[in-house]
């Protein structure tokens, strides 16, 4: 069907006579130069938008204003390198959950060997075609992680939450933290809000219903022996000496765990 269109096309400036014609070729001509000018100007926008996300805490904050009320999702995608370099073999199979997850999913699907699956813990509302579908093909998922999740014990070797428990209460994360931990193979890998950024990243209309609860490190400790998870202590030096190569600084707390054995 999408053949049709084009093969009407090209007979219709390939007859010559057609008067039309002209503008056909003064469009052939005029064009090169006008996506030179446009890819310059993607580009500049493109610097200049990195080169702001990587900037000051004040340029991040309206970076992440941007995205919605997040602040992890940012993290995880510059940390992609960084969590390969940490857990290579382990990225076969990933479940990312937390918002904007259909971003995660398609960077994450770029790597060689790599599967992956994400979960959306809230509504999607607008919602581009990519992700549309992503959801159609069943890789991703709106689930609400207070419940069980969609999938079998020991599904994925590698689990990437952000900015999706801090919305919890500890009666919740008492359910959600272990079902995460049931369908890991091996990993799990969770980004958390910091404290000191909890009033910056707080708008006052949460869109996740409940505002975020940004704990301290010492909190997540606590909690994780209370539910038994152990964390990875191999793998958060892993990714902190692959961080610091790279002069990545997550601006939010990261944890490694260990799945249960
Ligand atoms: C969560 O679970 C721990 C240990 O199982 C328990 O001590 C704690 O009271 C629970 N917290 C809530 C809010 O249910
Ligand atoms: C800790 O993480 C490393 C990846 O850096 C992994 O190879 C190892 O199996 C993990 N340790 C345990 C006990 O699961």
């Amino acid at each position: 069907m999408s053949r049709r269109p084009g093969n009407g096309t090209r007979r219709f400036v390939g007859g010559g006579s057609n008067p039309l014609g002209g503008i056909f070729h003064s469009k052939t001509q005029t064009s090169p130069l006008l996506s030179v000018v446009l890819v310059l100007l993607g580009t500049v926008l493109v610097i200049g938008y990195v080169y702001k996300g990587s900037g000051g805490s004040g340029d991040y904050k309206s970076f992440s204003k941007v995205q919605g009320d997040f602040s992890c999702t940012y993290d995880v995608h510059m940390a992609i390198p960084i969590l390969k370099k940490t857990y290579g073999d382990s990225m076969h199979k990933v479940l990312h959950v937390g918002p904007d997850t259909c971003s995660i999913v398609s960077e994450l699907s770029k790597e060689k060997d790599t599967e992956a699956w994400g979960v959306e813990p809230y509504d999607i509302e607008e919602t581009d075609k990519s992700c549309r579908s992503l959801v159609r093909k069943g890789l991703v998922r709106v689930a609400d992680i207070k419940f069980p999740l969609p999938y079998r014990a020991k599904s994925f070797s590698l689990i990437i939450v952000s900015d999706a428990i801090d919305y919890l209460s500890p009666k919740y994360l008492n359910k959600t933290l272990p079902d995460l931990a049931r369908v890991s193979a091996q990993n799990i890998v969770i980004f958390t809000g910091k404290p000191s950024n909890s009033k910056a990243n707080i708008p006052q209309a949460s869109r996740f219903g409940r505002p975020a609860k940004m704990r301290s490190a010492s909190w997540w400790a606590r909690f994780f022996v209370q539910t038994s998870l152990e964390e990875n202590e191999t793998a958060a030096k892993k990714f902190d000496q692959a961080a610091a190569k790279s002069s990545y600084k997550p601006k939010c707390q990261v944890f490694h765990l260990n799945s249960y054995r």
